[in-house]
């Protein structure tokens, strides 16, 4: 890993053993993008890499030459309209009403490591040399305005990290109305986009397009990254597949409104933008102030979409992941909503527990409905105080009897939101997100407290401080159930109501960070009607998240396998909930409800004592196996093998570290009759050992399972002896491979 400065071409190379990145001072003194992928050897001279043909129509930027303009030019952190007319990185609305900005080179430094970014989630760094910091300073000097382009290269893994400093140095007040955290010129548009969208209870599918001439985007104006959009997009070499090929993967450390947007120009190049979406945006800086951007992680790889995937995973668990439960094994949970939702008593939700205690169930959680007037959606939420007439000993008394039977207690909160049926809103109406003179709309009967605001997130984390330390509580579930409107914060000016999306999101990360800091040993869960904000910003502050409300292990399949693409599965909330399923109604074996929440963190939503004797006895089992596998799932490396976008049968596999053990999941979802013979080749396997497969049988080489493939034939094909033997719908499998020493035997 290095930075290689070559003052006199002008150029600056980050490199590691996986990749290049090279930027170049232009002509103008503007940043210019030279080379972005796969390590290439320094050079003395990389100016062949701008190409500046005559182009007939151009805006010209020097008087005296017909080829230099910046509308053909491959930037780092473009402007709009001096030359260039794509969409640019940055806009600055100044005193005059320009929006016209140049930002020259005026220096650079080189630090080791990692900056943090105040108040914002961000990758971190550890160790010495994991990582150094490229920091270019640029200023526009008729506005005032200066920024700093950051660029942060790993020793490993083909990651860039990046994000802007802004700084007022001039004399006027300037405002920001753009200000991406990555803008990244691509030479040709040969690429797939990959977006991850769909909505609550299908949330993060993989869509795919080709890039064409024109303007492709995703993004959220809810003020939540959302269940509709994901702010990760992947462009991809058409040929590239899970295996091989190029991609290059762009992910937003941000939990609130993003824009992920490629623009292919007219001469086929292709510009990517990341960042907070502009759409509304606008912070004033006024002379002295500063801002910074979120940040931006882009991964190159050109050994497929598995690879590129495992690079996220491994920097977002390792180094986005912070606290006391980021190597720990998570504990296996049973959360009671959708066995009870809001009609629970104290004894009832000691019976729950005790029988997932006997079960081996490592922690009980309580979801809505224990504080305030909660009886129903309308209200108590803000009144973060428990409900005497369902919990006789409060929350302190609930956790004391779940912590005696031998369990740890885990409590739901909805820390941003208000029920005008509350005492915090009779108290405080005007501490809610709405515009003066207009309607409020409700979302859930819920309304947006304004997180902007110091005193609002100061009392609610007052309320929620007492109860944890009167308390013994080892777990939250964070939980966000609507987006913003009528967006508007009573406390600032005009001129600064742009600014409320971005501020209520610090406000929400200044209140996890204070809690974290305050109960580093608590585990946090995000939640936002499951996963409508599963983004990298939360995993900073909670290891995990609830990844959908479709708790059916049909539908969780491609949520989980789509969720993958960008997040380690240690990052998701996977439970076995009831059959018929509550939200599909439909009914699936609980070995495939298992076999699917294997792959996340483990836990069940459903009341035990509901089960037949027999199911309980299968739970246990299945309890026992994760005991036995939980460090597998959670630290092992994840594969993605069959898709269930395209095919009725899926799977997907771990592999340890050490790669003696790994276990695969397959999956059908109808059964099929006379069925052809079917193998399913394996990853990450060493070639080298042999594996004994679910205990028995021969041992198999990692060759033969890799390149060969395992033999899934249905033994019964609708054709079994037996009728017990024939295979159903939603039916599952998993094979467990254990190295076995000597090689074959
Ligand atoms: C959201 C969550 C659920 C549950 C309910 C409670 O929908 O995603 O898991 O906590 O709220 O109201």
């Amino acid at each position: 890993m290095g930075i290689v400065v070559n003052q006199a071409k002008d150029t600056f190379h980050l490199y590691n053993e996986e990749i290049s990145y090279i930027i170049g001072i232009l002509p103008n003194r503007q940043l210019g993008q030279l080379y972005f992928g796969k390590h290439i050897h320094i050079q003395e001279d990389y100016s062949y890499f701008l190409e500046m043909p005559v182009r007939p129509m151009s805006s010209c930027v020097f008087d005296t030459d017909k080829k230099f303009s910046m509308e053909y030019i491959r930037q780092e952190y473009p402007v709009f309209g001096t030359t260039d007319y794509r969409m640019p990185a940055v806009e600055v609305f100044q005193e005059n009403g320009s929006r016209i900005s140049d930002f020259c080179f005026c220096g650079y430094r080189i630090e080791e490591g990692k900056p943090k970014l105040p108040g914002l989630p961000a990758t971190y760094v550890e160790e010495e040399n994991e990582a150094q910091t490229l920091i270019m300073e640029l200023a526009d000097n008729v506005s005032g305005m200066s920024l700093e382009l950051l660029y942060t290269i790993f020793s490993k893994g083909g990651i860039i990290a990046r994000s802007v400093r802004f700084a007022n140095k001039g004399e006027q007040d300037l405002h920001l109305t753009s200000a991406m955290s990555l803008s990244l010129d691509l030479p040709d548009r040969e690429y797939d986009w990959i977006q991850f969208s769909g909505a609550w209870a299908r949330e993060r599918y993989p869509k795919e397009r080709r890039l064409e001439q024109g303007i492709q985007s995703v993004g959220s104006m809810r003020g939540n990254s959302s269940h509709n959009h994901n702010p990760y997009v992947i462009l991809k070499r058409p040929f590239t597949d899970e295996f091989q090929g190029e991609a290059i993967g762009f992910s937003l450390i941000y939990s609130g409104n993003f824009l992920a947007q490629a623009e292919v120009d007219t001469f086929d190049t292709t510009r990517v933008l990341l960042g907070i979406h502009p759409f509304g945006f606008d912070w004033k800086l006024a002379p002295g102030e500063e801002f910074q951007t979120p940040e931006a992680v882009m991964v190159y790889t050109d050994q497929g979409l598995n690879h590129l995937s495992q690079t996220y995973h491994r920097l977002y668990q390792k180094r986005l992941a912070r606290g006391y439960w980021r190597d720990r094994e998570r504990p296996i949970l049973i959360n009671n909503w959708e066995a009870t939702y809001f009609d629970f008593t104290e004894e009832k939700l000691v019976e729950i527990a005790r029988k997932a205690k006997e079960s081996g169930v490592e922690l009980f959680v309580l979801d809505d409905g224990w504080f305030g007037a909660r009886s129903s959606e309308h209200a108590g939420l803000g009144d973060w105080v428990a409900n005497p007439e369902r919990l006789e000993n409060g929350i302190k008394g609930l956790s004391e009897r779940i912590e005696d039977l031998g369990m740890k207690f885990g409590l739901w909160f909805e820390p941003e939101m208000v029920n005008q049926d509350s005492d915090l809103y009779r108290k405080h109406p005007d501490w809610i997100i709405r515009t003066p003179d207009r309607k409020a709309s409700h979302g859930r009967f819920q309304y947006v407290l304004d997180f902007s605001r110091k005193e609002v997130v100061d009392e609610i984390y007052n309320m929620m401080e007492k109860i944890l330390s009167e308390s013994k509580v080892s777990y939250i579930k964070w939980d966000m159930n609507r987006s913003i409107t009528e967006c508007y914060s009573s406390v600032l000016p005009a001129q600064r109501q742009g600014e409320v999306y971005h501020r209520y999101i610090l406000g929400v990360y200044d209140l996890y960070e204070r809690l974290t800091s305050r109960f580093p040993k608590i585990l946090f869960e995000s939640c936002a009607s499951g996963g409508g904000r599963f983004d990298p910003g939360m995993l900073y502050y909670a290891p995990q998240c609830w990844t959908s409300d479709d708790s059916d292990a049909v539908e969780r399949i491609k949520i989980q396998y789509g969720t993958s693409y960008g997040y380690p599965i240690s990052s998701m909330g996977t439970h076995v909930s009831m059959t018929p399923n509550h939200q599909v109604n439909r009914r699936t074996p609980l070995h495939t409800r298992a076999n699917v929440a294997y792959f996340g963190t483990f836990g069940y939503e459903l009341d035990l004592n509901a089960l037949t004797r027999e199911e309980q006895e299968e739970v246990k089992k299945q309890i026992t196996f994760m005991k036995q596998y939980g460090h597998l799932f959670q630290f092992g490396t994840f594969y993605r093998l069959k898709s269930p976008f395209k095919n009725n049968v899926s799977a997907w596999m771990v592999v340890s570290e050490d790669k003696k053990e790994a276990v695969v999941g397959w999956y059908r979802v109808l059964n099929g009759i006379n069925l052809p013979c079917e193998r399913l080749r394996l990853q990450g396997l060493d070639a080298s050992m042999a594996y004994e497969i679910n205990g028995d049988g021969p041992a198999h080489y990692g060759d033969e399972l890799m390149y060969a493939g395992l033999v899934t034939t249905d033994v019964s094909s609708g054709q079994a002896d037996k009728p017990e033997e024939l295979s159903q719908d939603f039916e599952s499998r998993l094979y467990i491979l254990k190295a076995v020493k000597g090689g074959r035997q």
